[in-house]
């Protein structure tokens, strides 16, 4: 079924082959801005681009009209309606309104939970919420009731409680002293519009920022968002600028990194949009925050222990590879449950026996990938546990191998790919690796974070008390 599936991708996207060769060279031009707005003025252009670096649609989703939930330890919080709906949306905002939320996290008639990143958007600038504002007046209006409703246990119900959560970790980032304009033009889109922080910046024990450690990597759901600091060993320090750009451009770089999980969500709704000198902008400042070094650490390509690429014509040609995987798999000594053998059935259909997969197919090649280089597994592990979804629409996706493997088969199949394509000495994983990764909550360290959230509210409650006393000494002394 597989080698089927494959041969019909391969026919679908062998069409836009030869363009993607002569592509390949370069970075692709930034993708055009799908317009959903019928209205195209520029003041509405300028919002509609903000929208994008700001990837609003990554929870308000494609139209704007909400209710994916957003998956925390204290329960779901649903993204709302955008649209300019009065009755459900955000119809009878006014812009200042609309400033309020964004920079403050306030709503007309309540506070917002921060799953909504206004922690990140307060840096935001009127011009550029102007813009907005008049963007999101032009989408089609989306007038259905929701049938989802966020519902926290108590204490969390409260939601003036994040008052107090806001005084602490609003905003969640300081603009750097000394940066040249385009390196502050690039802290405005990581910080500000691209929230980047909510996923690669460790939380500290309110869940705010951990400002010591900025954008050092951290754990998120099933996957886990590398440090992306200049540090050698641990983050991109190796990366150039253009490398920064192409990742963040078409999702992927040669031998390095492929987004596959929430980053290629990130591509797909937001950075293969921006601008070229937006995404320049971003590169230089990434390499002007301080290098944090991690203890996962990425260990560095050993080019002389990779596979070499097998000739171009069995490459580039789907049969000959076919054969040639078909050759490989009768050559293979260790029985059927083997790590090569099981990669070959596994795998290498999409990937190709040396792991270059086939360039022509666009399939990922997974040669020196980072994520199957560093020493912690978990994200490895996770990719052939639950599959990846691709960064962009052409790719096949990747199915998950929970059900048809074994946890040993599965670690099995994560040693060879470490050694063979990670170049890394040696790999040891057990079933007890894959059955920890696969146990694991989808929010890992949950009691972590569940403690955070106790502590947190514990310091909220504190701020409150704080505030009336104050409050009440202001008063008292007003009066005399
Ligand atoms: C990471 C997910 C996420 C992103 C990105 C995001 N939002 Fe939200 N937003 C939410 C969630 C979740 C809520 C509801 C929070 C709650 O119930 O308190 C929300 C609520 C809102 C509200 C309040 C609506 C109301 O009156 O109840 C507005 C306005 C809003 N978002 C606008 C935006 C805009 C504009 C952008 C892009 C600049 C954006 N959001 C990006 C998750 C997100
Ligand atoms: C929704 C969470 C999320 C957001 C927001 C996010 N990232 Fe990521 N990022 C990830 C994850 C997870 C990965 C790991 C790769 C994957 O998802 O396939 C990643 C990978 C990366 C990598 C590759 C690092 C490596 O060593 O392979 C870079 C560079 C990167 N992100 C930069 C950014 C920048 C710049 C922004 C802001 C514009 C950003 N990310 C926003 C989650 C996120
Ligand atoms: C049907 C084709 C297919 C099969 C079979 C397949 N993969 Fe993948 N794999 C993909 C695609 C496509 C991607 C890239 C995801 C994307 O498009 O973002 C990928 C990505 C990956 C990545 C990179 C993830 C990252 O974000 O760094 C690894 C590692 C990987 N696959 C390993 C495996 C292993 C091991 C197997 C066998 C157990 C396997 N794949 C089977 C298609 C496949």
């Amino acid at each position: 079924m597989k080698p089927l599936y494959l041969m019909l991708s391969m026919f679908a996207i062998g069409l836009t082959s030869t363009a993607a060769l002569a592509e390949a060279t370069s970075i692709p031009d930034a993708a055009s801005l799908p317009n959903i707005s019928p209205a195209n003025s520029d003041l509405v252009n300028r919002g509609a681009y903000i929208a994008r670096a700001a990837d609003c649609m990554a929870c308000h989703g494609d139209d704007y009209v909400g209710g994916n939930a957003i998956e925390t330890p204290m329960g779901d919080i649903y993204s709302t309606n955008i649209t300019p709906s009065k009755q459900y949306g955000i119809g009878k905002y006014t812009e200042k309104d609309l400033k309020n939320a964004l920079k403050k996290g306030r709503a007309p008639n309540h506070m917002i939970y921060p799953a909504m990143p206004y922690p990140s958007y307060s840096g935001m600038t009127d011009e550029d919420i102007s813009a907005l504002f008049a963007y999101l007046q032009t989408v089609p209006a989306y007038d259905e009731a929701p049938d989802y409703k966020t519902s926290l246990p108590f204490p969390f119900n409260f939601r003036f409680l994040m008052l107090g959560w806001n005084v602490l970790n609003v905003p969640s980032t300081e603009n750097r002293e000394g940066l040249s304009a385009t390196q502050e033009r690039g802290e405005y889109l990581v910080n500000n519009l691209g929230h980047c922080g909510t996923c690669h910046t460790p939380r500290n024990s309110t869940m705010g920022f951990d400002k010591d450690n900025y954008l050092s990597g951290a754990e998120l759901g099933n996957w886990y968002a590398p440090n992306i600091t200049p540090d050698e060993s641990s983050g991109i320090g190796s990366w150039s600028e253009q490398d920064i750009v192409t990742y963040l451009r078409t999702g992927q770089l040669d031998q390095r990194a492929y987004a596959g999980g929430p980053m290629a969500e990130v591509v797909a709704h937001s950075t293969r949009y921006l601008k070229d000198e937006d995404l320049g902008a971003i590169a230089s400042y990434l390499k002007a925050v301080p290098a944090v070094q991690t203890e996962d650490k990425v260990r560095p390509v050993d080019a002389s222990r990779l596979p070499s690429p097998i000739n171009e014509s069995i490459t580039h040609d789907l049969l000959a590879q076919d054969d040639y995987l078909t050759q490989a798999k009768a050559e293979v000594t260790g029985g059927s449950n083997s790590p090569e053998a099981l990669y070959l059935a596994e795998c290498a259909s999409c990937h190709g026996v040396n792991g270059y997969a086939q360039p022509d197919a666009r399939y990922a090649p997974i040669v020196g990938l980072s994520s199957i280089r560093s020493d912690n597994p978990d994200a490895l592990i996770n990719v052939i546990v639950h599959g990846a979804e691709g960064a962009s629409d052409t790719t096949p996706k990747m199915p998950g191998f929970e059900e048809e493997l074994s946890s040993e088969q599965i670690a099995n199949i994560a040693n060879y790919v470490r050694v063979k394509f990670g170049s890394l000495p040696s790999s040891d994983l057990t079933a007890a690796d894959v059955d920890r990764v696969i146990t694991a909550e989808p929010e890992q360290p949950f009691l972590i974070k569940y403690a955070g959230w106790l502590a947190a509210l514990g310091i909220i409650v504190a701020i409150v008390i704080i505030f009336f006393i104050i409050r009440a000494i202001i008063r008292s002394r007003r009066n005399h």
